[in-house]
């Protein structure tokens, strides 16, 4: 009886007021990080800057496009950080993690690349060099090396590096950003991958073959861009199959976008939701941390993208916390 009033009254004097902020209960539930993704465009809006900052909510985020290829290395062998480093010197003035994101991905590629016609052998030492010198810049960081490998089906997605290389650019990639940085830890994300299925299946196998081939690979991403109503019933589940491989995973672009005009009942539903994902990252050890694609509608990405959907974060247009708010307070004290 007195061990089961103890942990509270703890709790409580380690945080005597405010103990009910995302990333406060995220460490009390033994996490590394909650955090948010940013982006360069929005760092001039100063109330959006001040909550960013907040590390009772975020203490971790990730560039939403400043470290990707297009911004690192936008002609061969010319390196541009700067975009990025405003991101990583914003979280060092705040105390948060950083997040890298990313060495490689078949979007936001420069044409330099997409266009080349490099044969294998060549474009292999350009993905070494490209995560070489990326993860050595960001030393101390911890980056997605491979970004969306797979499509849907679980076949290997038609990037131009697998085309290429065939899978001996993800090997390439990883045991680059291990030599540039052995502390950092080196993950494999994609979406579509919250539920068990064939893309999990596939993300599972090549996560096994890498191991086996003595491949580093510490970690598997899940995006958790979803649907409003549509969390698979899975996702526990499935956490805990890719961390049984022996890697860790970690939420990495969660939003929750629904189609707008937004209602309370949607709402509702997406408060649940949020709390259905950040329960499954509590309930499996191996989950170390979330982080949620932006944390305002203001600047999601979803309604330039999704036609007619949005409202996917848990603050509003105006800043202001949603329902969704509460049930990410509510999956990690659940
Ligand atoms: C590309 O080269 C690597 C390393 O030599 C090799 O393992 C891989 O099979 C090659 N890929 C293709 C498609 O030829």
């Amino acid at each position: 009886m007195h061990a089961k009033n103890f942990i509270p009254i703890l709790l409580l004097a380690i945080f005597p007021k405010g103990y009910c902020q995302l990333a406060q209960l995220a460490t009390a539930a033994g996490k590394l990080y909650f955090g948010t993704a940013t982006d360069n465009p929005e760092l001039t809006d100063s109330p959006y800057v001040t909550q960013l900052g907040n590390t009772a909510d975020f203490h971790q985020i990730t560039a939403g496009n400043s470290m990707k290829w297009d911004a690192t290395e936008p002609s061969r062998g010319t390196f541009t950080f700067t975009a990025g480093d405003t991101i990583a010197n914003l979280a060092l003035s705040h105390g948060q993690i950083l997040r890298g994101h990313n060495c490689v991905w078949h979007n936001q590629l420069p044409s330099w690349v997409t266009s080349g016609n490099f044969n294998n052998a060549t474009l292999l030492s350009i993905v070494q060099t490209h995560c070489s010198t990326l993860v050595s810049h960001y030393k101390g960081k911890i980056p997605d090396t491979i970004l969306e490998p797979f499509n849907d089906d679980g076949t290997f997605r038609q990037s131009v590096f697998f085309t290429t290389t065939g899978t001996a650019y993800i090997s390439a990639a990883l045991r680059a950003a291990r030599a540039a940085d052995p502390a950092a830890k080196l993950y494999i994300n994609d979406f579509n991958i919250e539920g068990t299925g064939a893309k999990s299946t596939a993300m599972a196998n090549l996560v096994r073959s890498l191991k086996s081939q003595g491949v580093p690979i510490d970690g598997i991403g899940v995006q958790a861009h979803l649907i409003v109503g549509e969390v698979p019933s899975t996702l526990q589940q499935n956490l805990q199959n890719f961390v049984n491989l022996g890697v860790e995973v970690a939420i990495t672009e969660l939003d929750i976008r629904m189609t707008l005009p937004s209602t309370q009942a949607l709402l509702t539903q997406q408060q649940q939701d949020y709390q259905t994902v950040i329960h499954a990252c509590k309930a499996v050890s191996g989950c170390v941390g979330v982080t949620i694609w932006d944390w305002t509608d203001k600047y999601s990405w979803v309604p330039g993208t999704f036609s007619g959907q949005g409202a996917a974060c848990p603050w509003d247009q105006n800043l202001v916390k949603k329902p969704a708010y509460q049930g990410i307070v509510n999956g990690w004290m659940q």
